[in-house]
């Protein structure tokens, strides 16, 4: 990898992203040969927010590869309820471990956090901002269903704070991509990012409905409406429950649509969806371990 912190998806060439999903496919074909590959490696779990897939399949790719965690655990055990700066916490955790795990409400903190340590930080998290890892999860799963380039793709929910959307949006601009946002007019793609996008000469397309654009698709990927980053609740309730999808809605899709979500869905796919074919979801869930593995393998230096 280029860089040993992974803050943004804004920062990953083509060549970082295939040597993920690449160094990812070796080791789920063969997970014995890296069982040990780490043994000794601590990594530091360090989460503001919550979290059941992202924490606990990082867990599982540092034992997969033969180390082991340290967690800082739920933050209202932590030192943090004594006033303790997020500064000096990863400056402390540093001492602890081989490499951090950061997820925190705040946007920007990932990148705020990095600056004060050595070792390598992945943002897991970063509360509108970014979702990288999450990212090279979900384009994994797109290449092995749909493949990367000539790829249409459908984006659709809340586009606004959903930031497994807006790191998905930065990676597709090093692939052959169109890109297609689906979301009520308030939850629209934030300007900075539709602006980078346009200066990446990324083709994206913006629309308030599926339906015109569904047949089209190789991949629907879902999202849920993010109701904790909303400041005002009207306003969450104006647009929830927008924007579901069942089997009937999938009637105009192609046979071979492939439908994601980064989960947890809340009731943007009906449940008579996960039996379908197109269904990759928890699939998607699944490949977060050997993906993650993947990156903590190059981060922590599996080349040399
Ligand atoms: C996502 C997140 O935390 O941004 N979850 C995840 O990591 N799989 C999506 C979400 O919470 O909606």
């Amino acid at each position: 990898m280029r860089q040993d912190h992974i803050i943004s998806a804004k920062h990953l060439s083509r060549e970082d992203i295939e040597a993920v999903l690449d160094r990812a496919s070796t080791i789920a074909d063969d997970p014995a040969a890296y069982s040990q590959r780490h043994a000794g490696s601590l990594l530091g779990l360090m989460f503001y927010e919550p979290s059941t897939r992202t924490k606990m399949s990082f867990s599982a790719a540092m034992k997969r590869l033969g180390g082991d965690i340290v967690d800082m655990g739920p933050v209202e055990y932590s030192s943090v309820q004594k006033g303790e700066s997020l500064a000096d916490t990863v400056r402390v955790v540093e001492g602890y471990a081989d490499a951090l795990v950061l997820r925190h409400p705040s946007e920007g903190s990932a990148k705020m956090a990095g600056e004060f340590v050595d070792i390598p930080l992945i943002n897991a998290g970063d509360g509108a901002g970014q979702h990288p890892t999450q990212t090279l999860l979900d384009l994994y799963t797109i290449r092995e269903n749909a493949g990367l380039d000539d790829l249409t793709i459908g984006i659709m929910g809340d586009l606004k704070y959903g930031r497994t959307v807006h790191s998905m949006a930065y990676a597709l601009t090093n692939f052959e991509t169109s890109q297609h946002f689906i979301s009520p007019e308030s939850l629209k793609l934030p300007r900075n990012v539709r602006y980078d996008l346009h200066e990446a000469g990324s083709s994206i397309k913006e629309h308030t409905e599926l339906e015109a654009i569904l047949p089209s698709l190789d991949v629907l990927y879902v999202t849920r409406i993010q109701k904790e980053r909303f400041p005002d609740e009207n306003e969450y309730r104006e647009v929830a429950g927008e924007y579901q999808i069942d089997t009937d809605t999938l009637e105009a899709a192609s046979d071979d649509l492939t439908v994601m979500h980064p989960l947890p869905r809340v009731d943007e796919i009906a449940h008579d969806v996960d039996k379908t074919d197109h269904a990759k979801y928890f699939q998607q869930a699944h490949n977060g371990v050997p993906v993650r593995m993947a990156l903590l393998d190059l981060l922590l230096g599996g080349d040399q």
